[in-house]
């Protein structure tokens, strides 16, 4: 049976993971996110690009945050190719929290591990194309319209804003990056773009149609077109099985074990190679960051489906 036959079960899954809630905690670093509801855990699934089952209340919208990092990836390396950007960023995993400075400094030359990270996003971001903040951000909008078939598709100026007024250590690693010429450009236009693409408001909905694409190997299917090359959905949906959950990203591959990116505001984007999309919103985060119910489902859902790309 496949999930999206299954939508009682998935319903029950999420009755039960939403007792992990109680063990986790909403972000308040970027004190906008702090308001969120801690009790709460929603999920869609799709199964052919449009969505096929949910639980929950899936009409909850929040700000993709480090799930953006995946998406400008992909734009990045259309807009540079693979040289441009992995002369700029590694293709490592660090085990560190996703926010750490400590490697930039101990490794030579100093370009950041991995896209994942937020330093490599910060370098990734530096490479989109176009003149302005506005373009650039334009840009990347549509793009996630065209993945989501969702031309509504903003980001939160609240959120924004709150996390541009309080992000010194991202300034700090944009800074660090800009010594050693990592990246270029004025670091104020780097944070501001930055900052909007995390603030960029979905619900879980879209998250699982995005996921979808990225699975389907970059293809749309209700317009049967490539929205993402072959091998750049291949090079994104690798660094989401080898950085995507952080320092948690070797755990997860044994407990899941399919390609995923988390936020710090709660949401997880799954992409099961072609299977599946999901998208997951609980905003109550273990310690490294991630969902804590969110990967909980992930891994009652692995189980079930029979998930694991290993
Ligand atoms: O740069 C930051 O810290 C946030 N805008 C995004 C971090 C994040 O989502 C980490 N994810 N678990």
């Amino acid at each position: 049976m496949t999930m999206c036959q299954d939508n009682e079960a998935l319903k029950l899954m999420v009755q039960e993971a939403l007792q992990y809630t109680p063990y986790g905690k909403v972000a308040d670093y970027i004190p906008a996110l702090s308001r969120e509801n801690p009790g709460t855990l929603s999920l869609a699934v799709s199964e052919s690009g449009t969505t096929c089952a949910t639980a929950g209340d899936t009409s909850e919208m929040f700000t993709l945050q480090s799930i953006s990092k995946v998406i400008t990836l992909a734009l990045a390396l259309m807009d540079q190719g693979e040289e441009g950007v992995f002369s700029r960023v590694g293709m490592e995993p660090t085990g560190d929290p996703f926010n750490s400075i400590i490697k930039l400094e101990t490794h030579s030359p100093s370009k950041p591990l991995n896209p994942m990270i937020n330093a490599g996003a910060l370098a990734v971001t530096s490479m989109l194309q176009g003149s302005t903040v506005d373009e650039k951000l334009g840009r990347l909008l549509t793009f996630i319209h065209e993945l989501t078939g969702n031309t509504s598709i903003t980001y939160n100026e609240e959120v924004a804003r709150s996390e541009y007024d309080t992000a010194d250590l991202n300034r700090s690693l944009a800074f660090f990056l800009k010594q050693h010429q990592v990246i270029e450009g004025d670091v104020e236009n780097l944070l501001e773009l930055y900052t909007k693409q995390c603030a960029i408001e979905v619900n879980c909905q879209d998250l699982a149609k995005m996921a979808y694409v990225i699975a389907n190997r970059g293809i749309h299917t209700a317009s049967d077109r490539p929205v993402i090359p072959l091998h750049i959905a291949r090079i994104i949906k690798t660094f989401m099985v080898t950085c995507g959950m952080y320092n948690a990203s070797g755990e997860f591959a044994i407990k899941v074990g399919v390609p995923a990116k988390s936020g710090v505001s709660g949401g997880i984007m799954a992409s099961i190679p072609h299977k599946a999309g999901i998208g997951i919103y609980g905003p109550a985060l273990d310690e490294k960051g991630n969902s804590i119910a969110g990967m909980k489902l992930l891994e009652s859902l692995s189980q079930r489906y029979d998930l694991s790309i290993f």
